[in-house]
């Protein structure tokens, strides 16, 4: 008798055992199912491929005929090559000759300038085609470089210019007037702060608002109040999306350490939602509205563009319907929604994302323009998730401070931007904002299309990218004809152009025309020759045969970066 229950106990205990591991291998099998099947969907993977990636580059022969181009086709692209280097070295000389002085005693200037173009390319690049990272002013769409070069601004400056460089310094003028009496104390506040509080607690439709000094910081902040309130451990972010610096949202490249609680999952994708369903470990899943313009990918830039394979199209629809979707889940499943609206916030819509796309979030970040032009990161949120202490519980607490948070000059031009949104003017600039660049991009595709260059714009309002229809290897060259004709990028390239909404028709055609005449002549000096044969797809796998090889034998072809 004894004998048997002990069985029965020994059996039962089993069972149980065998229950759970199914249970969790289940589990694991649904959060496997629910990663994107690339690289970029596979943050420790991709890290550890990374790390076998060798160094190796072209020289100045093989530089121009990596693709195998003819030898007729090689000599163009040479010509071509140095005739920029030429205007480059006459036009832009004093601002190449003051970034070279700078660069080597400043490191993000190294880094940016490393990651211009596949690094195959960069020394012939950096040799000839050097950097100019200095300007001098701003006017209008304008940018002037030390050598009194004009520009139009593409780079938006990492989208804070969202309405045009002379209101955010006027913003900033005013605001060092306006707080001018109190300068720079901190702790105290300034009495501004209160309109701010009220303005953006209408803008957002949520409750509550804290103060930070950059996008990265917010983020850090809405997650940590999600972890708090939730008691939960694990946040969720989306493949591709970009939310800042900070180790938990960054679990792939470019981090040293493992993120363990944080799970990267398809975008708009049901498995994602079957994993929200039945993991219990979740605080909250961070959206970066960004994405719909191009989901599970990463921001697009040109030092990856060894092919063609750069895709983007913003289906508004799909991407607020897939909003509307995690939305339940997440109120089901009491998990905190965060809009990250660092980027897009107060460009898509006055509203932001929430008002773009019709769905609310339980927290929402904000920065880059809205500080009027001064450094700032905000999180908006409902009453109940801001709260950083516990009636009952004294000593559990959610801290978080900042030694410039509040800064008065921050916010006083935060409150000029923020008075600014409900003028006529920039209710003007707001109006059929979509209608007015989906226009322009179409207008400029259909001048591309008309002149038979492989290449178009896609765009998700005023942000866009550049997408290439040749398998080419050399698509990123087009960053270097666009500056020759006047166009500013940021560093990475034709990945991603920035409009400010003070852009006229006027302002606007003039880019188009310079942006086909940039095309129409990397077109002629040959950089989009190709081997009617190759594909996106030959073209990463010779790719990775020649990584192979030069992991094999490092010293072959090799020369030493810089
Ligand atoms: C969506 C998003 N979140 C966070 C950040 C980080 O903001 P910051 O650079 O101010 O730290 C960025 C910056 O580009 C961003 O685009």
């Amino acid at each position: 008798m004894e004998w048997a229950s002990t069985t029965l106990a020994f059996y039962g205990l089993g069972a149980a055992a065998l229950a759970t591991s199914l249970v969790t291998l289940r589990r694991r099998l649904e959060l496997s199912k629910a990663k994107h099947r690339t690289l970029t969907g596979h943050a420790r993977m991709a890290r550890r491929v990374a790390s076998l990636v060798p160094f190796y580059d072209y020289d100045d022969s093989r530089f121009f005929c990596s693709d195998d181009a003819p030898e007729e086709v090689a000599a163009r692209r040479r010509a071509g090559f140095e005739r920029l280097a030429a205007l480059y070295d006459t036009r832009f000389a004093e601002t190449i000759r003051r970034t070279a002085e700078a660069t080597d005693g400043i490191s993000d200037l190294q880094f940016t300038d490393a990651y211009r173009v596949p690094f195959q390319y960069g020394r012939v690049v950096r040799q000839h085609l050097k950097s100019a990272a200095f300007v001098q002013s701003s006017a209008g769409v304008m940018l002037t470089d030390l050598d009194g070069n004009q520009f139009y601004d593409l780079t938006g400056s990492y989208g804070v210019n969202v309405l045009g460089y002379d209101f955010y310094k006027q913003a900033i003028g005013r605001a060092v007037e306006r707080v001018g009496e109190l300068g720079p104390v901190l702790g105290p506040y300034h009495p501004v702060i209160a309109d701010n509080v009220k303005r953006l607690k209408e803008l957002s439709g949520l409750d509550e608002v804290s103060f930070h000094m950059s996008g990265t910081e917010a983020v850090m902040q809405a997650v940590r109040l999600a972890r708090y309130h939730t008691r939960r451990s694990h946040l969720v972010r989306f493949c591709g999306a970009y939310h800042g610096w900070w180790g938990d949202v960054q679990p792939g490249i470019g981090n040293p350490l493992p993120a363990h609680e944080t799970y990267t999952l398809k975008d708009m994708s049901d498995d994602s939602l079957r994993v929200l369903r039945t993991r219990r470990d979740i605080a909250c899943v961070l959206v970066n509205p960004l994405q719909a313009l191009h989901p599970n990918a990463s921001a697009p830039t040109d030092s990856s563009l060894v092919d063609g394979a750069r895709n983007a199209h913003c289906d508004k629809d799909a991407y607020a319907e897939w909003l509307k979707r995690l939305r339940a889940v997440c109120t089901e499943q009491n998990i905190v929604l965060i809009f990250d609206e660092v980027f897009v916030g107060f460009r898509l819509a006055m509203g932001g994302a929430q008002e773009y796309f019709g769905v609310r979030a339980d927290l929402v970040t904000y920065g880059k323009t809205l500080g009027g032009g001064l450094p700032i990161g905000v999180v908006c949120g409902r009453k109940h998730l801001m709260k950083r202490f516990r009636d009952d519980r004294p000593a559990d607490i959610c801290f978080a401070r900042g030694t410039f948070n509040s800064h008065p000059y921050v916010m006083a031009a935060m409150n000029e931007f923020l008075r600014y949104l409900e003028t006529p003017r920039a209710r003007e600039l707001y109006r059929d904002l979509d209608r007015t660049w989906n226009a322009r991009a179409q207008r400029l595709n259909r001048r591309l299309r008309d002149e038979a260059l492989p290449v178009e714009v896609a765009n998700m309002s005023s942000i866009w990218t550049v997408c290439y229809l040749r398998p080419s290897r050399y698509n990123w060259m087009l960053q270097y004809y666009l500056r020759a004709e006047g166009l500013a990028l940021s560093w990475i390239g034709t990945g991603r152009l920035i409009f400010s909404l003070n852009y006229t028709e006027a302002d606007f055609q003039a880019v188009g025309d310079r942006f086909v005449a940039a095309a129409r002549a990397m077109q002629q000096d040959g950089w989009w020759w190709h081997d009617p044969a190759a594909t996106n797809t030959l073209i990463k796998r010779r790719i990775l045969k020649e990584m192979i090889a030069h992991r094999l034998s490092p010293k072959r072809d090799c020369t030493q970066r810089r």
